[in-house]
């Protein structure tokens, strides 16, 4: 028995010796941020009118947030939400987002849906009759239902729908299988307050990172809890809380608070955002990591002005002609470093931030 035990034992150190687990990374623990506008400057000019949409805008997104978005039309929410999209480029400044992270997207504009589809095709359009919703399989017709549509409807066209039908039929394609990041360009337009009551129930339970535009005060006050207010001409005020709490801040910051639109002032919120985080977890950078946080600024600005480099070079048209070896050797390359850049970039994001979660 003794021998048999031995043997056993061996035979499962051998196993075992050849599992890999591998050991959660310090930064793993704390990867919260999925995105993060730096000193973003957006304006538009249409007929020599410059509209000013961003200026010195800086905000860190971080998992799990639920945001709210006010603001009079043409403040600029939509832009925003498409320059964290990567629909709209900065004009100045950088938005940095999480490369794995996976949005869905309902566009102010109902861009998605076609009107010469059925509501069956628009909520199935690889065909058949179920939809997964939430990992699990529903007829089409059951799901038409929870969103107030009669299932003898389901071959009627978009294009026969009212606005707020439409609006109901699109919300019921983004939340049958929301990302981890939610945003929702003014949903609540036209909507009627049953769809209303379906659309909170739905958001509360969701898990990922929200994202609304809305201008309804108890819609907002339910689903969001912290507010971006766009104020005009790239005047942006932020805080904790919701629509109410927004108004009752924002009558301070009239008396003299923090509105937030000069570098000094968004240096306050930021402020404000690293009390909240090391109220979460005070943790201790290490040497290494110290060190690391302190080296990258030169190795991303290397890799910088190696891209520009290698993009000057890949610039000049005859140099295919001549070496088209060495031509593609430097595409390859300045994919490489492209990469390498996005990975440093998000790496000091990550130290950055437990960085500021330690100095508290
Ligand atoms: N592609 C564009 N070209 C020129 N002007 C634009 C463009 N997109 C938006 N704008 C202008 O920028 C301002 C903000 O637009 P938008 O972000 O859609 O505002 P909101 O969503 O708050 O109503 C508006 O004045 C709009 O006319
Ligand atoms: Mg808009």
């Amino acid at each position: 028995m003794r021998e048999k035990l031995k043997a056993d034992e061996a035979s499962y150190r051998r196993a075992t010796a050849k599992m890999k687990i591998n050991p959660l990374k310090e930064t793993d623990v704390h990867s919260k941020v999925v995105a993060e506008f730096h000193n973003v400057y957006k304006s538009f000019e249409d007929n020599a009118k410059v509209t000013k949409i961003l200026d010195k805008f800086s905000y860190r997104i971080q998992r799990g947030d639920r945001i709210g978005i006010l603001g009079k039309n043409g403040s600029g929410k939509t832009t925003f939400l498409k320059l964290l999209i990567g629909a709209l480029e900065p004009d100045q400044g950088r938005v940095k987002v999480r490369k794995e992270l996976e949005f869905s997207y309902f566009d102010q504009k109902r861009s998605d849906l076609n009107p010469e589809h059925s509501l069956r095709k628009t909520l199935c359009p690889g065909g058949g009759d179920y939809i997964d919703v939430m990992g699990k399989e529903r007829h089409v017709c059951g799901y038409l239902k929870d969103f107030m549509f009669d299932p003898s409807r389901a071959e009627d066209k978009v294009s026969q729908l009212s606005g707020g039908q439409k609006n109901r039929l699109m919300l019921a394609k983004v939340l049958a299988n929301p990302k981890s990041c939610l945003i929702l360009d003014e949903p609540t337009n036209d909507l009627d307050m049953e769809t209303l009551d379906i659309l909170e129930e739905i958001l509360s339970n969701y898990q990922g990172t929200l994202i609304i535009v809305s201008h309804d005060r108890d819609f907002l006050d339910q689903t969001v809890t912290r507010i971006i207010a766009f104020e005009g001409d790239a005047e942006i005020f932020h805080c904790a809380g919701g629509y109410t709490e927004y108004l009752e801040k924002r009558k301070g910051a009239n008396e003299g608070e923090k509105v937030v639109s000069t570098p000094e002032k968004q240096k306050e919120v930021i402020d404000d955002k690293k009390e909240e985080f090391s109220a979460q977890k005070p943790q201790k950078l290490s040497y290494k990591l110290e060190r690391e946080w302190q080296m990258l600024p030169d190795e991303i600005a290397a890799l910088e002005k190696e891209i520009e480099d290698l993009g000057k070079k890949l610039a000049d048209p005859d140099f295919y002609k001549k070496d088209p070896e060495e031509f593609n050797r430097c595409a390859n390359r300045l994919e490489r470093r492209k990469q390498k850049l996005e990975e440093s970039e998000l790496r000091w994001l990550e130290l950055d931030e437990i960085k500021q979660s330690v100095s508290q």
